[in-house]
């Protein structure tokens, strides 16, 4: 397994949508292996998750763990999922505006609106069938990774640019007000 570059806003393949994989290239040793060292470079970054853009390679296959996540101390934990050639549908209108950040976006944050419930419907890393629910602040992180693998940031989605916040700032001005509407959001709605 390896850790692997990630690569940053500018470079022109996070903003090529993916591509889907069939079940044989899927269950080849080499896109095995992409997929391990796609978990453990998101877990060498403290990702709450990552997308194989992200690393360099156009493939519709992302990750998500959240387990005390440094960067992101309020989000629920969500077990490691691994989902590939995902498709996302809005379960109800509500929305939230979510802070966000990404590890292809250095030293950036900045208010997105997102779906409060969403279901995936994707295949896991072996090829099989895997559909699921998320709500709340999940549901945000499900969305934030199933853009980059249609070749979208979430700077696309900010719609107030004097939401952009460096981290040192977000942490001084805005960390604390953010905080109280993630808690808010994870009593409504769950993780
Ligand atoms: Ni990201």
């Amino acid at each position: 397994m390896a850790v692997l570059p990630i690569r940053m806003i500018g470079d022109p393949i996070l903003r090529a949508p993916a591509q889907r994989l069939d079940a044989a290239q899927l269950a080849t040793p080499a896109a095995q292996a992409f997929v391990d060292d796609l978990i453990e470079t998101m877990h060498a970054a403290n990702g709450a998750g990552l997308a194989a853009p992200q690393v360099g390679r156009a493939w519709a296959i992302a990750a998500v763990h959240v387990h005390q996540n440094p960067r992101y101390p309020y989000k629920p934990d969500v077990p490691l999922t691994v989902f590939v050639n995902p498709t996302l549908t809005p379960l109800s209108e509500e929305t939230a505006w979510l802070y966000e950040g990404c590890l292809s976006v250095p030293d950036l944050r900045g208010r997105v609106r997102r779906h409060m419930h969403v279901r995936v419907d994707a295949l896991d890393r072996h090829g099989r069938p895997l559909s699921f629910e998320a709500h709340g602040l999940t549901a945000g992180t499900y969305q934030h990774e199933l853009d980059h693998l249609q070749g979208r940031l979430f700077v696309d989605g900010v719609v107030d640019p004097a939401s952009f916040s460096t981290w040192a700032n977000f942490d001084r001005f805005h960390r604390e007000a953010f905080v109280a509407e993630a808690t808010a959001l994870v009593a409504r709605y769950g993780g």
